[in-house]
């Protein structure tokens, strides 16, 4: 792995990052997205690694983006029972990663027990819970057996999170208003499926975009392929993150 061009730990203090964007590395292989990294800057974008870069990857991958200053959040969705995902979010957290997440429908169980295995950790990630992934709609939701809104499973699992003690949730931006009168304003909402009018939705279902979605108050916007995909992937995270900070100052 080739890690030359990476910026030093040095380079960046932790106070001075905050970007809102958190680029999803769903990449085949550690080469591929470390050619996309070596042009990014932590003060550009946080990265998410996910299954199919993690499984090809593994954790010396991690540990470099950590080591290069990145804030990183680790999105393997961990589901399982509540010893098999402690010892997993255990083992994740020792990692150095800054987010990490379990599936909100495994339980509160299962929840709290991530939860005490990352706060054994010294640097404990935020832990956070998927509600519905944004690639479901009514539809599914109904073919799963739900009866229930969507909207109202979603507010469901959210309140499970934040019972559980977790920082908070990935959830679609059409859903944080509403859950933000449910859950308040400091737990964390993470939203993906961010696309605009101008580019393809693919396989999500529950999208909005960038600046939608921080007017609806979310916290952290997760953008994959509209940056991943695109001719020049740093021009149109430079464009989203100046359309954000324009937001900010008017
Ligand atoms: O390419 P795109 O912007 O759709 O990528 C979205 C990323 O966010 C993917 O890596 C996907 O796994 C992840 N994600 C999601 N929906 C969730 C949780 C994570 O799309 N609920």
């Amino acid at each position: 792995m080739d890690t030359s061009s990476l910026p030093s730990m040095a380079q960046y203090s932790e106070k001075s990052l905050d970007p809102r964007v958190i680029v999803a590395l769903d990449y085949s292989g550690a080469e591929q997205a470390l050619a996309l990294v070596s042009r990014l800057k932590p003060d550009l974008c946080k990265l998410k690694v996910g299954f199919e870069l993690y499984v090809s990857a593994g954790p010396d991958l991690v540990r470099t983006l950590v080591d290069s200053g990145f804030h990183v959040f680790l999105d393997l969705k961990f589901h399982d029972i509540p010893n098999t995902v402690a010892a997993a979010c255990s083992s994740a957290a020792r990692l150095g990663v800054w987010m990490m997440n379990v599936h909100a429908s495994g339980g509160m169980a299962m929840m709290q027990s991530a939860r005490s295995a990352v706060e054994c950790v010294v640097h404990t990630p935020r832990l956070i819970a998927v509600t519905m992934l944004t690639s479901l709609c009514q539809d599914d939701v109904e073919s799963l057996g739900i009866s229930t809104s969507l909207e109202s499973h979603v507010i469901r699992l959210a309140r499970m999170a934040q019972s559980a003690g977790l920082d908070g949730i990935v959830c679609s931006a059409r859903e944080v208003s509403r859950l933000r009168q449910e859950v308040g304003d400091r737990f964390l909402m993470v939203t993906p499926g961010i696309r605009t009018q101008d580019t393809c939705s693919d396989d999500q279902k529950r999208t909005l975009s960038h600046t939608d979605a921080i007017r609806a108050g979310a916290d952290y916007l997760v953008i994959g392929r509209p940056v991943t995909q695109a001719e020049d992937p740093v021009l149109i995270l430079g464009q989203i993150n100046t359309e954000l900070s324009q937001m900010a100052t008017t």
